[in-house]
């Protein structure tokens, strides 16, 4: 029988709407795209990963990650670190931002942060995991999730011994990406792993890892008892996967493909600033013009484009029936408004 993918579950004592995450991703996972996985069924989202040591130099781009808005919740905020006092403070700011989740990063490969003794390398540690784990949920009233990877090494089980310690020490949920960090993104995740995981542990397992369609969803919560899916690269300028998996069926018009755009890029200048944006999208544009959307050269026109202003008027021009999309979409999805409290970005509905 078909998994429900619109039943609740919970977190602690945070229900979750819908069995679908929407996963973590440095560089992606901005407001605007967490609003966004909102709308298209995502029972969850959750903040890019943010440094513990920007968090406790108050340094100004680290706490612009801590800003919530009010339809974002229930929202995960992420953080990265090595210390356990360190991870406990930054998990006090994370509460005091609004965020009604607390997730810890032990799945980042990257050797910026494994070197650091955080992300993935905690692995390779599970008693100093636990006490960053124990540390935390200490620190916080809201429940401490955790990601993490297979382990370090390719084929490592590592994480059938580490996750059931973390839930020992006050983990009330784990992510499980099977892949080894070594792996990066190569390869496929393996969730007969994740199944293992579900049999060891009495908390939600959220499975992640190559979740691309309502098929792969089914199949992954039927075969390994996993609370949720959690969805990641294919979800990327396609929040269109997100509906689908939820059961609608149906291809966006050029029109939506467009209005949607720019929601996001008008939403994203706003969080970040023009100059900031202007960078930060261009990613998105071949992610939301391609899959066969629209010719290859429209998106190379975009990118070398200097302005904002003229990129939105490119894509009106490309597909002029979006403005009315557009006006709908802005009508319904007004703009949250924030305020500075002891030089911490907290939404206005921070914490409600
Ligand atoms: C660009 C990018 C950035 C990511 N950043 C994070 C991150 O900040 N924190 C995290 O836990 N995982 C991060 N991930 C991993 C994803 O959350 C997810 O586990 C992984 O992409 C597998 O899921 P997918 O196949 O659905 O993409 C990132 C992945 C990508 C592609």
């Amino acid at each position: 029988m078909p998994v429900d993918l619109r039943e609740s579950w919970f977190i602690g004592e945070v229900e979750i709407p819908s069995r679908l995450v929407l996963a973590p991703m440095a560089g992606v996972s901005v407001q605007a795209f967490r609003r966004q996985g909102r709308r298209y069924g995502a029972g969850l989202v959750c903040s890019e990963m943010v440094s513990v040591a920007g968090i406790a130099h108050k340094n100004e781009r680290t706490l612009d990650y801590l800003r919530v808005a009010s339809d974002e919740h229930p929202l995960a905020i992420q953080i990265f670190g090595s210390e356990p006092e360190a991870m406990g403070a930054a998990a006090k700011a994370v509460e005091a931002a609004g965020a009604d989740i607390v997730d810890i990063n032990f799945g980042c490969p990257v050797k910026k942060v494994t070197k650091t003794g955080a992300g993935a390398s905690c692995l390779d540690d599970p008693e100093h995991a636990a006490r960053i784990v124990a540390a935390v949920a200490e620190a916080t009233s809201l429940p401490v999730s955790v990601k993490m990877r297979r382990g370090v090494r390719d084929g490592s089980r590592d994480c059938l011994v580490v996750g059931p310690r973390l839930v020992e020490a006050g983990a009330a949920s784990i992510t499980l990406h099977p892949r080894s960090a070594k792996q990066m993104y190569t390869g496929t995740a393996d969730h007969a792993l994740t199944a293992e995981l579900v049999s060891l542990v009495d908390v939600p397992v959220i499975a992640s890892g190559d979740v691309t369609s309502r098929a792969r969803a089914q199949a992954v919560l039927a075969t390994t008892g996993c609370a949720a899916v959690m969805v990641g690269r294919a979800a990327q300028g396609n929040p269109w996967a997100l509906a689908e998996i939820m059961g609608d069926e149906g291809e966006p018009s050029r029109e939506e493909v467009v209005a949607e755009l720019l929601l996001f890029i008008r939403e994203t200048v706003r969080e970040l600033g023009e100059q900031r944006a202007t960078g930060f999208l261009k990613k998105f544009y071949g992610w939301y013009l391609g899959r066969g959307r629209f010719p290859k050269p429209f998106k190379q026109e975009l990118v070398v484009l200097h302005s904002i202003e003229e990129v939105e008027r490119r894509l009106l021009a490309a597909a002029p029936g979006a403005a009315e999309v557009l006006e709908r979409l802005e009508a319904e999805n007004p703009p949250v408004d924030e305020v500075l409290l002891d030089g911490l970005p907290i939404s206005i509905y921070g914490g409600g």
